[in-house]
């Protein structure tokens, strides 16, 4: 429960002055991701996923860290539904394990996974709050990475079938949905470095992975318009802000080679109908033109309803002949103040969607998550002040205001993370919550920004009666 004392808080110097420029329809959300929150890891008929396993291997997260318990969201989704009521949330952006869903990546839905999210979507429907259903948040059942993983086209089709199949099951419940979770992450961090799972090192198989979610993402498209056309469907692409070292030409080049890296290979195909010369250019060496099958742009490029834009870093890059294939280095701007090392610019959120709402798509925007880490702790009066994510939040949301005035079209924010929860290979290590996490015991402490937060919306509304 959140006490009255707390609730109130000390927000009139903190309050986001851009306030009346957020359109009256603007939805105020936050988000989770289902491996990050869930736990009951071998509860429900559910199946490995490439995360267990990796968390499960020696050296490869943090201490050791895994999702098997997280925040154990799984049994205790009621009252963190209650939670999210009593922090007047509009919006609820989750995801679905695959691996809870389709243990093997293919055949029949496991029953219990299905009732499980049907009982989560109508608990927030009973709770008078919209969900955002991402269909993939990096999850991919084991067994699928076992037949290649992402860098096998079969992938594609795959999540297609599962698409399908979870449509029949839960369309009725929820209006909204995102087919993919930033395909970089899954590509790059996944098949190239390795930082993620599965953890593989190999250009050519991140490349092939990137172009093989992006298809997974039309051929999916597909699916909802055939099944359920009238929900709307969107992406959510992690865009970088990426500004020169210098103001020479070779810095120019790179700040568009490491685009191409970051951005242009999933935001061009989708939104722009073709790779640019560019992304072409960049990904040659590792065979990518001949991962373009005829139609494939056709299907990736399908119309969708939103985009879904997360954002958090700007990085400064120089060119540097030898270094990497892309012959660059990059560096978080300053000030790189978060506890990842990240930095805080709120202007950069607002160069993100200007330069998509310019540069890419007339559509519905959504700021699909959005958020910063700290080293949060509870002190002895039993609060988290988090005065610097409370800053942070102002001033993105201050930029995201100022963009909508002038005239991107940003239709919501969805605030990166509803809790503390497992940041993959950084495990419990970094909190991003607006709502802290004792991992020993799951209390829940809303920190200060959960009542910053609670209260800007609450204003919002009042301002609109
Ligand atoms: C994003 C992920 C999300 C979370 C944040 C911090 O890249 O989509 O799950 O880990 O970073």
């Amino acid at each position: 429960m959140i006490s009255q004392s707390r609730a109130t808080g000390s927000l009139s110097e903190e309050s986001v002055d851009t306030l009346t420029q957020f359109p009256a329809d603007f939805v105020w959300g936050v988000a989770t991701a289902a491996y990050q929150v869930e736990g009951a890891a071998n509860e429900g008929g559910r199946g490995p996923s490439i995360w267990d396993t990796f968390a499960h291997t020696p050296g490869l997260s943090r201490n050791g860290d895994t999702g098997d318990i997280a925040c154990d969201h799984y049994h205790r989704w009621e009252s963190d539904f209650d939670l999210l009521s009593e922090l007047g949330i509009g919006s609820y952006r989750l995801s679905l394990s695959w691996s809870r869903l389709q243990p093997n990546g293919q055949g029949a839905l496991n029953q219990e996974g299905v009732a499980f999210y049907r009982a989560l979507l109508i608990g927030l429907k009973d709770r008078g709050i919209q969900a955002l259903v991402t269909l993939y948040h990096w999850d991919l059942p084991q067994p699928l990475e076992d037949a290649g993983g992402w860098p096998n086209r079969e992938t594609a089709y795959r999540f297609a079938d599962y698409t399908a199949l979870v449509l029949v099951e839960l369309a009725d419940l929820a209006g909204e949905w995102i087919t993919i979770n930033e395909p970089w992450c899954v590509s790059f961090l996944g098949y190239g470095t390795g930082a993620h799972a599965p953890g593989r090192k190999n250009m050519r198989d991140a490349v092939a992975a990137a172009h093989h979610l992006n298809l997974a993402h039309g051929l999916a498209l597909v699916e909802f318009r055939k099944a359920a056309p009238g929900l709307r469907v969107g992406i959510s692409n992690i865009v970088t802000d990426i500004v020169p070292a210098s103001g020479s030409e070779e810095d120019a080049l790179a700040v568009a080679r490491l685009d191409a890296y970051n951005n242009r290979v999933f935001l061009d195909p989708v939104l722009l109908g073709d790779y640019s010369p560019i992304v072409r250019s960049v990904f040659a060496e590792f065979g990518f033109a001949e991962l373009i099958a005829d139609g494939d742009l056709a299907l990736i490029s399908g119309a969708i309803d939103f985009v879904g834009i997360n954002h958090y870093q700007r990085v400064i890059a120089w060119a540097e002949v030898g270094a990497g294939f892309l012959n660059l280095r990059e560096r978080p701007a300053e000030p790189a103040v978060t506890s990842f090392g990240w930095s805080v610019i709120p202007a950069s959120l607002h160069e993100v969607l200007v330069r998509v709402a310019r540069d890419f798509t007339t559509l519905p925007i959504y700021v699909t998550e959005s958020g910063a880490s700290f080293d949060d702790y509870v002190d002895p009066n039993g609060e988290v002040i988090d005065s610097e994510r409370v800053s942070y939040f102002r001033g993105y949301l201050a930029a995201a205001g100022t963009a909508i005035k002038e005239g991107v079209n940003l239709k919501g924010y969805f605030a990166w993370s509803f809790l503390d929860n497992f940041e993959w290979a950084e495990g419990y290590s970094k909190r991003f919550g607006l709502v802290f996490v004792d991992y020993r015991t799951q209390e829940r402490i809303p920190k200060k920004s959960a009542y910053w937060y609670r209260q800007l919306i609450s204003d919002h509304r009042d301002q609109l009666l």
